[in-house]
């Protein structure tokens, strides 16, 4: 059985106090750092950008997993490289050219990912799903932390979960939004191999405690 993961969000941290954090993070059960990248054109929201990840990833010591809500990623695939991330993902509705993109991704030494928003279908990865180490089911409309799990993500779960099997391809699913102890076990039966927390994790009274906990149910 493959190891489940918990990737806390960054952008549900205390910004004014990111290494401790990042600190935080480091000496959790936790096993990714998520980092979400906003330009305000593809989601209308800004996050933050270069200068903040480089931040990050000076003091991040596990898997940095950068979630680019970004048009036309293309243009800075080897800057997110070279900033340290370990997997890019890529939103499928913002690639024109999603098979170069990946093939892009990959030759600057990264993961490739492909998100998915929570309209757009799984049978659309169909051909190209052996080319993808991680598929992002969007559980919320890209944009902001803190909004509630679309419940559809099930069974979207599921029909990918089925589509990797039959193409005997690699790929992790990771669900990203809205996600707290009351969905989590159901979506790891699901099929689900990284949950995403932000605001379950980091607006707990004990982020660690919570990270642990999370762990243990998906365990
Ligand atoms: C939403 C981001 C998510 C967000 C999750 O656009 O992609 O990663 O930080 O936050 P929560 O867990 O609060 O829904
Ligand atoms: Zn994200």
């Amino acid at each position: 059985m493959s190891t489940k993961r918990i990737a806390p969000s960054i952008l549900a941290a205390d910004f004014a106090n990111l290494q401790r954090d990042i600190e935080l993070v480091n000496q959790s059960e936790a096993d990714w750092f998520h980092i979400d990248i906003m330009d305000g054109v593809f989601v209308p929201n800004i996050s933050f950008g270069m200068p903040v990840l480089k931040a990050i990833s000076q003091h991040a010591t596990k898997t940095i997993d950068v979630h680019l809500m970004i048009v036309d990623p293309d243009r800075y695939i080897q800057t997110f490289a070279d900033l340290g991330a370990d997997i890019l993902t890529v939103h499928y509705e913002a690639c024109t050219h999603l098979h170069r993109t990946l093939q892009a991704i990959k030759a600057a030494g990264m993961k490739a990912g492909v998100a998915l928003n929570p309209h757009t279908n799984v049978s659309l990865l169909e051909d190209v799903i052996q080319d993808i180490d991680l598929v992002c089911l969007m559980s919320v409309n890209p944009g902001f932390g803190g909004q509630s799990f679309i419940e559809n993500t099930y069974a979207k779960v599921k029909k990918l979960k089925a589509l990797i099997t039959e193409k005997g391809a690699a790929t992790e699913i990771e669900i990203d939004g809205g996600v707290n102890d009351k969905n989590a076990k159901a979506l790891v039966d699901a099929g689900a191999d990284v949950l995403v927390a932000g605001s379950f994790v980091f607006r707990s009274e004990n982020p660690t405690k919570t990270i642990q906990n999370l762990k243990t149910i998906i365990s």
